[in-house]
């Protein structure tokens, strides 16, 4: 069927805005909200049996796979070793059928991803795919498919389709832990509650965060170079606003571990360096404000993307300070996608790009 962009500009904003519905579709495939319980196994891969999980996909699915690996670490106590799929089909690790393998595709037909599916079939672990395309080679070479029904991406850039894959990642670890004793039974309720809130927030949040983004977009459009910190599930998500700005901006962009700067990237700090810092107030806010403090020290111009409790807590000046809601520690990578790709999209408008249609770039890339 066609899918029109309604009363949207481009695709990417359309996806940006359809958010809240789809997200909510991905949660109500995985839990039963009556009894705020996770469905998230598949009989297929038996979670209390598998020594560790090895992940693999590229993109955006990839940085969504590496805050999956935060996840499944700390809920389901389940080790996960993740690469890129072009380093992980061709570095000859050592594989056991007690493991079980992930792949994280939006298209489901990305060439080095279902490589490195067949690499870990050939060696006898279990598939899992989380998938949007449910018809995809990789969902069909897959013993257990996770749909994140996030409904046809269009725009090169994946916007909906990584915060899908992030509830669906979630929806699993948590699975994976009720199956390995690892998350109690109160735990499991008090985490699909707060997840039950998330579309709720989402709508929220787009609409409190959409003219601060606009207006700031017109400073990062004047930019040659930007760098994104952040520490926890806040470091894959610095990687991927980073990339969400280059692909569309074609402006150069760099995600770090805020622990990192000091190791390299604080060499180019300097007054016409933004360093946009994303800290939600969580075990790490601290630390992370430290590193802000040593940008702040050399001039770098920061964006400060927080919440209520994190902009309270710190004193620093700032160029911006987005400051979301506080929300819980499981649904806080999503929500704080929503300002990264919203300036992403409002800085290429305001530059006049090709938003839907990056140059260079294609939605799905079948070949090597
Ligand atoms: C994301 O904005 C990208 N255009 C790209 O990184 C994408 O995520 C990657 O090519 C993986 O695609 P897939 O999810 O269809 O496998």
């Amino acid at each position: 069927y066609v899918v029109d962009k309604g009363n949207h500009r481009h695709f990417m904003e359309k996806e940006i805005y359809e958010q809240p519905e789809v997200i909510s579709h991905a949660l109500s495939h995985y839990m039963n909200f009556a009894e705020n319980t996770i469905g998230a196994n598949a009989p297929e891969i038996d979670f209390r049996a598998v020594s560790s999980l090895a992940v693999s996909a590229c993109g955006t699915a990839y940085l969504a796979g590496l805050i999956g690996k935060y996840w499944f670490e700390r809920y389901a106590r389940l080790p996960v070793e993740i690469d890129v799929a072009s380093e992980f089909r061709y570095r000859e690790m050592p594989l056991q059928p007690s493991q079980a393998a992930l792949f994280i595709s939006q298209s489901g037909e990305t060439a080095d991803t279902l490589a490195s599916l067949r690499y870990c079939k050939e060696n006898g672990l279990k598939i899992g795919a989380v998938v949007n395309v449910q018809e995809s080679t990789i969902a069909r070479e897959s013993d257990a498919v996770f749909p994140i029904m996030a409904g046809p991406e269009i725009g090169v850039a994946s916007t909906k389709a990584f915060t899908c894959q992030l509830a669906v990642l979630a929806s699993l670890a948590i699975g994976a832990g009720k199956a390995r004793g690892t998350v109690s039974a109160d735990e499991e309720k008090a985490l699909v509650r707060q997840l039950a809130e998330m579309p709720r927030i989402m709508s929220r949040v787009l609409n409190l965060v959409q003219p601060q983004m606009e207006s700031l977009s017109r400073e990062l459009s004047k930019c040659r170079d930007v760098l994104y910190l952040g520490r926890g599930t806040s470091f894959p998500l610095a990687m991927e606003g980073a990339l969400k700005l280059k692909e569309i901006s074609y402006i150069h962009a760099e995600g770090y571990a805020a622990g990192e700067l000091k190791h390299g990237p604080i060499a180019l700090i300097d007054e016409n360096m933004p360093v946009i810092v994303i800290a939600p107030y969580d075990r790490f806010f601290e630390k992370t404000v430290s590193n802000m403090q040593e940008v702040a020290a050399r001039g770098g111009r920061i964006i400060f993307i927080t919440d209520e409790a994190g902009a309270a807590a710190s004193k620093l000046p700032t160029m911006a300070t987005i400051a979301l809601p506080n929300v819980p520690e499981i649904i806080a990578p999503m929500i704080f996608s929503l300002p990264i790709q919203l300036l992403a999209y409002h800085t290429a408008v305001f530059m006049g790009t090709d938003v839907d249609q990056p140059r260079n770039l294609a939605k799905s890339v079948t070949v090597e």
